[in-house]
This record gives structure tokens, C-alpha cells and sequence, in this order.
């Protein structure tokens, strides 16, 4: 990165968090808190605090939360360094960069900068060669009005027309002096190898602009007029660095407003179709423009909401891509749901054949969760064919394991148990070997740590990637063991229990030979450790404003407001969680010694499960043996345990 971490740290001393956060909604003082209603979601009565000590803000109804730095990202939709920029220039701090990265951002900026004029030009010369030209006018508009969009719609989606020749826009870009090689870099026009003759992309199509984000264009989809067989019906532009197209989403920009505050997005299959929903009054829906729908691509949308919603055509095609989705949004902790549309209309033909009314009335009385999307839809086959029916379970099955989050895949599973009327237990074993074949594959692959949320009332605000074994509830447990472990460190690592003896020393000490399962838990504390061992300090700051974003919104997540350990929990393992009050060497003694019972209890049931798998490969005589001696462990912790908790 360009900008010193440095700056970025001046930055973030100058950024007065609630000065910012009172720009955009109003904030009361309650005790050393600020609140207000929350600015990512609608509500009624405020569950968003600012808390200035720390810098740092939590939403308790949505889960938003970070520092300045996310604070910029979430509402104006910024990237880390635009957000640190425009901190920068708000609190006047002055950002330095390091000498050879900033003359190659320069060269890049600047290199975006004048893509991005010949772009906007582009732009402007299809929009007016739609409304002001005969040709533009009597085909192009033509098209769009018999089609039944409305002048506003074409406006907001930007709409235009190229004209039907091969050089038009050539040549309006050459008197304004754009050079040709800008212009093909920009995907605009075309130069045959051999002739060397120079000509335009786009010619005698509609164009439909993709912009991005902030509202930029940076690409375009051209669609051709007509029935013609031997031409593609849409010309795309290709990749450039203004447009990366598995991070793009078609629409995006007009829909983004719809999608916070509906806190939920529809995902359609084209260009038409996101104009038809947002023309029907379904303003917040995008599509994947011109590829099948990637990661990038979701992240993205998670920026926005965690709740997608698949929306394609009951053909066959239609339906195998909202299932290779379903699988992809759920592995990115995002939450799914499916309307198939009747066979052979799009949202497009719906709206027009029964109106918006009924197309809004369709869409919701139609949504489905993946696992009663999935069971419907091979409904009828496996009613009468056992084989069929057990695939069907096996393939929703295989969706529920790829949901990151424990917590969620129990109520999935749930869920299938009662749509296929079997014993949640049953389920439950032949789920959990699919979770851990799937971790055993992707352990030590990964170096992604994933944000875990056990507390149950903050529901993390980043895509969860790729979390690690978490077979049941005993599991949800550690979890929860581990973040009270993080949040004792980060927040009161530094205090000393001793002369020269501090919170963090203590704790190091304590769980150096224990295999954390959180990969955040892991990175929090190896980087912690590596700062001590160069003999720095580290503050609470340091996580609260650490330049991962990520990461910090993790720990900002687990520090936020006061921690309570979910009463359950606390009931039924006889738990005790320090508060911030309550932190003494032997509350956090009781924590890591619980912890450390708790991985040898999940040991044990990873080997149980292994037992119990059938798989040849496995020597039983071998596994028991290991199993017996994890029992003896287990013994002895509990004794240790019993003494503690019952003093
Ligand atoms: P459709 O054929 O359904 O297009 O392709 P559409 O946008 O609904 O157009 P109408 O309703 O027939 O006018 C769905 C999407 O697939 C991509 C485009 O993103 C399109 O919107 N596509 C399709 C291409 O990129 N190239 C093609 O040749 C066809
Ligand atoms: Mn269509």
C-alpha cells in the first residue's frame, strides 16, 4: 500500500469518531456511549453506539461495526484507502507515501483517471446519440419504448444507442483528442491486426452502461437489435482497468440504496431483468452481467446486505445456476433464498403480462429458503423413488455443511429434518462428517481467518470464508471461550497483575499448546505475541485500529459494548466469562482451563465420528487407544476444573 502505516495512525488519532458519525445521523450522549438509530438499517429505536474512547462504533440491531475507517467504507461505500483519504482530508492530516509506491499509484491513478474520462465521454456520446440523433431516436428509443420502458428508467440506467456504422464514435473521440490508443485500452474500439483500420466496438446496438459502485461507468453491455444468427445478442467490453468483471455487479449502483434499507437483494440474470424489477418498483435487485456469479461478486454484495435472494427462470438452465449459487452463497456466510419465476417468463415478461403489482405479490408470496427450494423442486420425482429422495437429502446435506456458522447449519438442519420427516440426529452425524472431510481438505491450506460470532445478538458484519471444524453446540462453545480469551487480551492485555507481570504475559503463558479452532483467535494471538517478543506494548488500539479491516471489525465486534456469555451457556457447562469489572487471574485461570478441556472433548468426538465412519482405512485399535488417553486428559482437567468451580 501506498500510504505509511504511519499516517494511517494520525489519521485515525485526528478522525473524532463522533464528529464523523454526527454527520450522517443524530447522536445522543448516554453515560460514556453515543447513540443514535442506526444508519445501515431502519429502526425505531437506537441500537447504534459510538463509543469515543475506543474510537469506535457498534450497531447491536444490524452488526455493523468498526472504526472511522469502516464508518467511511460502509457509508460512503469507500474503499480502505479512498476511506483514509477522504478521513485525511477532513481532519486535515497530511498522508505520506512512500516515495516508489506512490509514483507507481500516480502512474496508475493517473492512467485510470484519463480511462475514466474517455469512459465518460463514451457514456455521454451514447446517451446523446439515443436521444438526439434520427437514427438514435427511430431505433434505439424505438426499441426501449416498445419494449415498455419508462423515460426515467432510461435515464437511471443510463440507456443509450451506437450508432450503425464503424467509426462514429472514432471519430467524435479524435476531434476532442482522445488518442486511439486510450481508446482501445478503454475496450471502445477495435484494431484488426492485419488491415491496421481502427473501428468501434459497439455498432447499431442499445447499450446498457455498468457502473460502479460510487456511480462511475466502466463498461458496457451492447445489446444488437433484431434477430441476427450470426451475432452474438450482447457484445460486452472487455476486462480493463477500470472494470474488473468478476467484482462487477450490473446495477448495483442504482439498487444499492434499495438493498440497505430492504436489507436484502435480489439476484436476476440480465441486464433486461434488473431493469424490468427496478421499472416494476423491486428497486433492489442486481445481476451478474455477463459471467456465472463468482466470489467477488458476492463479497460485494455483502457489503450491502448478508441476504441474497436467487431469482431465475424455471428453465433447466436457469435452475442449475441458482443451485451452483446456493452453494456459493452459503459458503460465503451470506444467507440464500430462491423465487423460480413460471416456466418460460423472466421478471421482464411477467411485469409485463400481469403488471408490477402482481409481480411484487408473485415474489413474495413465492420465496423460498435453498433447503424447501431444493426439496420442491425434485418434490415430485423422489416422492415415488427412495433413491431419488435420499440424493435429494445427500445434496441438501452437502449445501447445509458448507454454512460456516454452527449455530446456523443446527437450525438448517433442523429444518431438513422436519421437510423430510426424519430424526434431527440422524441428519446430524452424517452432516457433521461432511463438515470435518471438508475442513480436514482446506486445513493448513488457508491462512483466512474468519470473524466468528457465537454471542448469537451480533451477527458479524463480514463474510465469513471458510471457517474451521465446528461440529455441534460443544463447539459453539469453544468458540465462545476463545473470544473471551481475545477480548481479555486485546482490551486488557497490558494491565499488570503483578509488577512486571501483565494480563497478556499470563495468558501467552497459559494456552502456548493450545490448537486454537478460531483462526481470528490465531491471528490475534500470534501477532500479539510477536509484538511482545519485540518488546512492544500493545494497546487496546492496536486491534481496534488494525489495518486489516477484516480483522478489526472482528475485534471490534467482540469488544464492542459489555460482553455477555449467552445465559444458557453459562447454565449449562458452568461457565464463568471475566466481565470487565470481574478480571482476576482466576476467572481467566477457570476460562482457559475450560477452553482447554473443551478442544480435548471435541478431539474426542472428531475420533468418535471417524470410529463410527466406516471409512476401511481407519484402524479402529488405533483410534481407541488415542480416544482412551484424551479420556484420561479430559479426567484431569475436569478434577482440576471441579476444585477451581467449586471453591
Ligand atoms: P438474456 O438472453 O436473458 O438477456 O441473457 P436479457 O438481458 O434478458 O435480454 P432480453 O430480455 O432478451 O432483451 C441474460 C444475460 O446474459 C448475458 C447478459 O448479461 C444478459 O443480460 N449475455 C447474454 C451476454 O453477455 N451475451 C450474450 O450474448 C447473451
Ligand atoms: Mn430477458
Amino acid at each position: 500500500m501506498a500510504i505509511s502505516r504511519a499516517s494511517i495512525d494520525r489519521v485515525i488519532q485526528a478522525a473524532d469518531i463522533v464528529g464523523l458519525v454526527g454527520d450522517y445521523v443524530s447522536l445522543k450522549k448516554k453515560g460514556i456511549n453515543w447513540e443514535a438509530c442506526c444508519p445501515f438499517h431502519e429502526e425505531k429505536t437506537p441500537s447504534f453506539k459510538v463509543n469515543p474512547v475506543k474510537g469506535i462504533y457498534k450497531c447491536f440491531g444490524c452488526g455493523k461495526g468498526g472504526d472511522s475507517i469502516s464508518f467511511m467504507m460502509d457509508v460512503d461505500s469507500l474503499s480502505y484507502v479512498e476511506a483514509i483519504r477522504s478521513l485525511a482530508r477532513r481532519f486535515n492530516v497530511e498522508l505520506e507515501e512512500t516515495e516508489s509506491d506512490f509514483r507507481e499509484e500516480q502512474i496508475k491513478q493517473s492512467e485510470r483517471d484519463s480511462l475514466q474520462i474517455a469512459a465518460n465521454f463514451a457514456q455521454e456520446f451514447f446517451v446523446s446519440n439515443l436521444h438526439e440523433t434520427e437514427e438514435g431516436r427511430s431505433i434505439g428509443m424505438a426499441y426501449f419504448l416498445e419494449r415498455g420502458l419508462r423515460p426515467d428508467v432510461i435515464k437511471a440506467f443510463g440507456l443509450g444507442y451506437a450508432r450503425d456504422e464503424w467509426d462514429a464514435l472514432l471519430q467524435e473521440a479524435e476531434k476532442k483528442q482522445y488518442s486511439r490508443e486510450l481508446l482501445e485500452k478503454a475496450g471502445l474500439i477495435l484494431i484488426n491486426e492485419e488491415t491496421h483500420k481502427t473501428y468501434d466496438r459497439f455498432r447499431g446496438r442499445i447499450t446498457f452502461p455498468i457502473y460502479n459502485v460510487s456511480g462511475k461507468v466502466m463498461a458496457w453491455g451492447a445489446r444488437m437489435l433484431g434477430k441476427d444468427k450470426n451475432q452474438p445478442k450482447y457484445i460486452n467490453s472487455p476486462e480493463s482497468i477500470l472494470f474488473d468483471k468478476s467484482n462487477a455487479l450490473y446495477g448495483l449502483f442504482q439498487a444499492k440504496n434499495a438493498v440497505r434499507h430492504s436489507d436484502m437483494c435480489y439476484l436476476t440474470e440480465g441486464y433486461m431483468d434488473v431493469i424490468a424489477m427496478h421499472q416494476a418498483g423491486v428497486e433492489n435487485t442486481v445481476a451478474s452481467s455477463g459471467t456465472s456469479l463468482t466470489e467477488g461478486q458476492i463479497r460485494l454484495i455483502g457489503r450491502f446486505t448478508k441476504n441474497l435472494t436467487l431469482l431465475y427462470d424455471g428453465d433447466k438452465a436457469g435452475i442449475k445456476a441458482s443451485l451452483r449459487g446456493i452453494d456459493m452463497i452459503l459458503a460465503a456466510g451470506l444467507n440464500v433464498r430462491a423465487v423460480v419465476l413460471p416456466d418460460g417468463h423472466d421478471p421482464d415478461s411477467y411485469a409485463k403480462d400481469y403488471g408490477s403489482a402482481a409481480l411484487q405479490d408473485y415474489l413474495k408470496s413465492h420465496i423460498r429458503d435453498f433447503i424447501s427450494f431444493k426439496a420442491e423442486l425434485a418434490a415430485e420425482e423422489s416422492a415415488s423413488d427412495p433413491i431419488k429422495k435420499a440424493e435429494l437429502l445427500e445434496s441438501i446435506l452437502e449445501s447445509i455443511s458448507l454454512v460456516p456458522d454452527a449455530v446456523r447449519r443446527s437450525v438448517f438442519l433442523a429444518e431438513a429434518a422436519r421437510i423430510f420427516r426424519m430424526p434431527e440426529d440422524t441428519l446430524h452425524e452424517s452432516l457433521n462428517l461432511r463438515v470435518f472431510n471438508r475442513n480436514k481438505r482446506s486445513r493448513n491450506q488457508s491462512e483466512t481467518y474468519s470473524p466468528t460470532n457465537q454471542t448469537g445478538q451480533n451477527p458479524s458484519p463480514v463474510p465469513v470464508v471458510d471457517e474451521k471444524v465446528k461440529l455441534n453446540e460443544a463447539d459453539s462453545l469453544i468458540l465462545e471461550l476463545e473470544n473471551a480469551l481475545v477480548r481479555n487480551l486485546v482490551l486488557f492485555g497490558e494491565m499488570k497483575i503483578e509488577e512486571e507481570f501483565t494480563v497478556a504475559k499470563y495468558i501467552l503463558e497459559e494456552v502456548a499448546d493450545v490448537n486454537f479452532q478460531s483462526e481470528l483467535t490465531k491471528k490475534v494471538f500470534e501477532e500479539y505475541s510477536d509484538r511482545h517478543k519485540e518488546g512492544h506494548d500493545v494497546s487496546p488500539s492496536y486491534f481496534l485500529h488494525h489495518p486489516e479491516e477484516t480483522l478489526k471489525r472482528s475485534v471490534v465486534d467482540l469488544c464492542a459494548g459489555s460482553y455477555h456469555l449467552s445465559h444458557n451457556w453459562a447454565g449449562k457447562f458452568n461457565i464463568v466469562i471475566p466481565e470487565e469489572e470481574d478480571l482476576l487471574a482466576a476467572s481467566l485461570f477457570k476460562v482457559i482451563l475450560q477452553l482447554k478441556r473443551n478442544h480435548i472433548l471435541a478431539e474426542i468426538r472428531l475420533l468418535e465420528a471417524r470410529m463410527s465412519s466406516e471409512n476401511e482405512d481407519e484402524d479402529e485399535m488405533v483410534l481407541l487407544v488415542e480416544i482412551s488417553k484424551l479420556k484420561k486428559k479430559e479426567i484431569e482437567f475436569s478434577g482440576k476444573l471441579g476444585s477451581v468451580i467449586n471453591h
